[in-house]
C-alpha cells in the first residue's frame, strides 16, 4: 500500500476522510450525523475502534471515519496509534474504496505519531493473494493508497524510515506464506538476490560442495533425504564503523520439515512450510536495515535445508560430525533445526568474528506448549543482551520471555557414543534445544536464541497483521540494532 502526503483536502482527495481521535474526547467540530452516530454506536475512541459514517457537506455526500487511539497519556501509546491505523486499513481493505485520507491536521499528532498510524495501516493491509484466482468482487482488495493531509513537519522523513521496516516485515511474510514447492533453499536465495538488488547489501551463498568442504556434516545431514540441494546464505550489511565487529543474526531455514525418517503425523504437517520463519525473519530484518541504511555492521545468516524421508536420508542413530568438530548422535531426525543452526553458528563465528549473536528458529513444539502465541522464548548466556532484546521486543511489539539455561539441562544431551545427542528427553524440550546450540558458541560470545515456533504464523488477525504470516522478529531485530548499535 502506498502512502502519499498532501497539504490540504481538495476535489481529488479520497471520499473517505479519517480522523484519529482520543478516547472519550470526540472532536467538537464534527457534523451532527457523525457525532451522534458515533455516540449511538458506542464509539468511545478506544484503541482499534472505528466508526464509519456519512454526512452531507455542501450538497455532497462525504464519508467520515473516526479511529480510536486511546488515551493520550496511556502507556503503549505508540502501539495504540498503530492499532488505529491498522483498524482503518482492515475496515476499508475490501470496502470498494480505493484510497482513504487521514486528516493529520485536526488529529493533533506529531510526526512520529503520524508515522505510527501509517505503519499500522501499511502492515495490516498486507495480504498474499497470489494464488487466489477466483475471488468474488466483494472479496477483492480495493484499498491501495493512504493520503495523509496536512502532516506535521518531519512526517515524510519518519515515514521513509518506517517504510523500510514495513518492507522488511512484508518480505518475511512473503517468504513464510509461500508454500514449500515454491520456496526451497535455492529459491529462497534467488528471492533474496532479487529483493536485495540495489540496496548495497552483499549476498554470499554456499552450495552443498562448499559446505561439504567446510565439514558441515550436521546441516548437510538434514538435507540428505531431499531432492533439493541445501544452501547457506549470508547477507552482509556493513553500514557501521570500519573494523567494528558485526552483530550476527542466524536463522533456521527448514523450508519444509516432514520430520525425516522420524516422520511427523500427517494432520497439521502442512504447517511445517513455515519452519523457515527464523531465516525469513533474518532476511526481512536485513532488508529493513539495508533499505534504511542503518549505521551498523550486521551479518544475517540463513541455514536453508529441506527435511525429507528418503533412501538417502539420515537414520535415527546416525552420527554426524559438525563443522566445529563435535559429533552428534541423531536420535530423532525431527530435531533437525539445531543441526542446521549449529553449523551456521560455527561458520558465522569463524568467518566474521561477531561481537554478539542472535539466532531465531521455529525450534520446538514445546515452545507453543509453554508460551502459546503471545511471546517467543529467549535463551541466553548473557544478561546484557537478554535485557536489550527484552526491551527491544517490548518497544517493537514482538514480545519475548526469558527461560533459564543451566549445566543440569546441558547434561541431558550427553551421549554414550558421541559428544552429544540431538534430543534431551521428554521434559524441558525448548531448554535442551537451546543448550544444544549453546555448545557451539565460542569464547562466551554474547548470544541469544529466540524460539519463535509460536509466533511466525497466526490463525486469526492480530494488532497489525491479518491471519497468516506475521513477520515476527523483523521489528524486534531492527529495534535491537537501533538501540544497541546506532544510538
Ligand atoms: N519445526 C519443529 C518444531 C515445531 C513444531 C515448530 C510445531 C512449530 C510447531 C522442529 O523441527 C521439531 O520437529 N521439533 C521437535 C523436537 C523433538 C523431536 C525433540 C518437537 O518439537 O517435537
Ligand atoms: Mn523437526
Ligand atoms: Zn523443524
Amino acid at each position: 500500500m502506498d502512502i502519499e502526503f498532501r497539504d490540504s483536502l481538495d476535489a481529488k482527495s479520497p471520499r473517505v476522510v479519517a480522523r484519529i481521535v482520543e478516547q472519550d474526547k470526540l472532536p467538537a467540530d464534527l457534523p451532527m450525523a457523525i457525532s451522534e452516530g458515533a455516540a449511538a454506536t458506542r464509539f468511545f475512541g478506544k484503541p482499534g475502534q472505528v466508526f464509519d459514517g456519512f454526512a452531507e457537506e455542501d450538497g455532497k455526500l462525504v464519508r467520515l471515519a473516526l479511529a480510536g487511539a486511546g488515551k493520550k497519556s496511556a502507556e503503549g501509546r505508540h502501539a495504540a496509534l498503530e492499532r488505529a491505523g491498522a483498524a482503518l486499513a482492515a475496515k476499508y481493505l475490501t470496502s470498494g474504496e480505493t484510497a482513504i485520507a487521514i486528516d493529520a491536521e485536526t488529529s493533533g499528532l506529531d510526526a512520529e505519531e503520524t508515522a505510527a498510524v501509517l505503519m499500522g495501516a501499511r502492515l495490516r493491509a498486507w495480504r498474499w493473494d497470489h494464488y487466489r484466482t477466483k475471488l468474488r468482487d466483494e472479496q477483492k482488495r480495493t484499498l491501495t493508497k493512504v493520503v495523509v493531509i496536512g502532516a506535521p513537519k518531519g512526517t515524510a522523513a519518519e515515514w521513509e524510515d518506517a517504510q523500510a521496516v514495513a518492507r522488511g516485515v512484508e518480505f518475511t511474510r512473503e517468504l513464510v506464506a509461500e508454500p514449500a514447492n515454491v520456496i526451497y533453499p535455492e529459491s529462497f536465495v534467488a528471492r533474496c538476490q532479487e529483493r536485495f538488488k540495489g540496496t548495497g547489501a552483499k549476498l554470499v551463498v554456499l552450495d552443498d560442495a562448499a559446505m561439504e568442504k567446510l565439514g558441515m556434516g550436521a546441516l548437510l545431514g538434514v538435507g540428505l533425504g531431499s531432492e533439493r540441494p541445501s544452501r547457506l546464505l549470508a547477507i552482509e550489511w556493513m553500514g557501521g564503523k570500519k573494523n567494528e565487529a558485526p552483530t550476527a543474526f542466524v536463522g533456521k531455514g527448514v523450508t519444509f520439515d516432514t520430520g525425516g525418517i522420524s516422520i511427523k503425523p500427517a494432520p497439521g504437517m502442512e504447517d511445517m512450510k513455515w519452519d523457515m520463519g527464523g531465516a525469513g525473519a533474518v532476511a526481512g530484518a536485513m532488508l529493513a536495515l539495508a533499505l534504511r541504511k542503518a549505521k551498523a555492521n550486521v551479518i544475517g545468516v540463513c541455514g536453508l535445508v529441506e527435511n525429507m524421508p528418503d533412501g538417502k536420508a539420515m537414520r535415527p542413530g546416525d552420527i554426524v560430525t559438525s563443522m566445529s568438530g563435535q559429533t552428534v548422535e541423531v536420535l530423532n531426525t525431527d530435531a533437525e533445526g539445531r543441526l542446521v543452526l549449529c553449523d551456521a553458528l560455527t561458520w558465522v563465528q569463524q568467518e566474521y568474528k561477531p561481537a554478539r549473536i542472535v539466532d531465531l528458529a521455529t525450534l520446538t513444539g514445546a515452545m507453543l506448549i509453554a508460551l502459546g502465541h503471545e511471546h517467543a522464548g529467549l535463551f541466553s548466556n548473557n544478561d546484557k543482551i537478554s535485557d536489550e532484546l527484552l526491551h527491544a521486543g517490548k518497544q517493537a511489539g514482538d514480545k519475548l520471555w526469558r527461560f533459564p539455561l543451566a549445566p543440569e539441562y546441558d547434561k541431558l544431551l550427553d551421549s554414550p557414543i558421541a559428544d552429544m545427542k540431538n534430543i534431551g528427553g521428554r521434559y524441558a524440550g525448548s531448554i535442551t534445544a537451546a543448550q544444544f546450540l549453546g555448545r557451539f558458541i565460542e569464547n562466551d560470545t554474547p548470544w541469544a536464541h529466540l524460539d519463535i515456533a509460536g509466533m511466525v504464523w497466526a490463525t486469526k488477525p492480530g494488532a497489525t497483521w491479518d491471519k497468516g504470516a506475521t513477520g515476527y522478529g523483523v521489528r524486534l531485530l531492527d529495534r535491537f540494532i537501533r538501540n544497541t548499535t546506532e544510538a
